[in-house]
């Protein structure tokens, strides 16, 4: 098998407030995408990583990329993103070599996911998985509302799933390739995840343990998680 990884880091990051696209923003001084690059990079299986970068950043990603060493047995390649992550990752996997028929897909946002999560995702894939999630249980209980036609207006609650059926997702996510090529090609609603695309076709994705370091930088309290969980790993 030959594995390669796509990484949509095109987004704006505009939860995460005014500045630079988010997966450019620094955490101890590295670029957020660097690291995100550098945990892929670990896996001993990854022999390509597919940066999606800003529309208009490919060449500053590239230098950016050029400019921090990876592993021997890595390769890149940097491609333009799309208005939305669904199209980043589409043209992500348009520029991925014949090659590789293992894809992971993860986002620039979650810098900090241990290699051993990353095994785990391609292990299973090599197993004979469609596709594979990493996830959690969650926390907090879930309700589903009736979203306010005016923000900040109550919001009646129309449900309560199950908490312990319940787990959250994150990436990396990894797929045989043409399932998921298949999935960009097919499902056309808007989806927050590839999962869930593979799901549309019908078929079965599993679930492998997730990690709490594999979370997603969104809000500016992650980015003080983020840089506390990196000076823990350097004590
Ligand atoms: O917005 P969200 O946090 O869900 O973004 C998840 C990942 O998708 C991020 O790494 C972001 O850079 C990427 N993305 C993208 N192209 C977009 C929007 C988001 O590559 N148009």
């Amino acid at each position: 098998h030959r594995t390669a990884v796509v990484i949509p880091a095109a987004g704006k990051g505009v939860r995460l407030g005014p500045g630079a696209p988010k997966a450019l923003r620094t955490l101890n001084g590295t670029p957020m995408l660097i690291h995100a690059v550098r945990a892929m990079a670990a896996s001993r299986a990854v022999s390509l990583v597919v940066v999606v970068a800003p529309p208009d950043g490919a060449p500053e990603v590239k230098s950016l990329l050029d400019a921090h060493a990876l592993p021997d047995r890595t390769d890149f390649l940097v491609v333009p993103g799309g208005e939305s992550r669904q199209e980043s990752v589409r043209l992500g996997l348009e520029a991925l070599p014949p090659d590789y028929d293992i894809v992971l897909v993860h986002d620039a946002a979650r810098p900090l996911v241990p290699v051993d999560t990353v095994d785990a995702v391609i292990e299973a894939v090599r197993d004979g998985a469609h596709a594979v999630v990493p996830a959690l249980p969650l926390a907090d209980t879930v309700k589903e509302v009736e979203p306010a036609q005016t923000p900040g207006d109550p919001e009646p609650v129309v449900a309560t799933p199950q908490r312990a059926r319940l787990r959250a997702v994150q990436t990396p996510q990894g797929f045989d390739r043409a399932t998921l090529i298949h999935a960009h090609e097919t499902v056309t609603d808007d989806v927050t995840d590839d999962a869930s695309m593979v799901e549309q076709l019908g078929l079965t994705v599993v679930v492998v343990p997730g990690h709490e370091e594999a979370f997603k930088v969104t809000r500016p309290l992650d980015l003080v998680l983020a840089e506390a969980v990196l000076a823990r790993r350097r004590l």
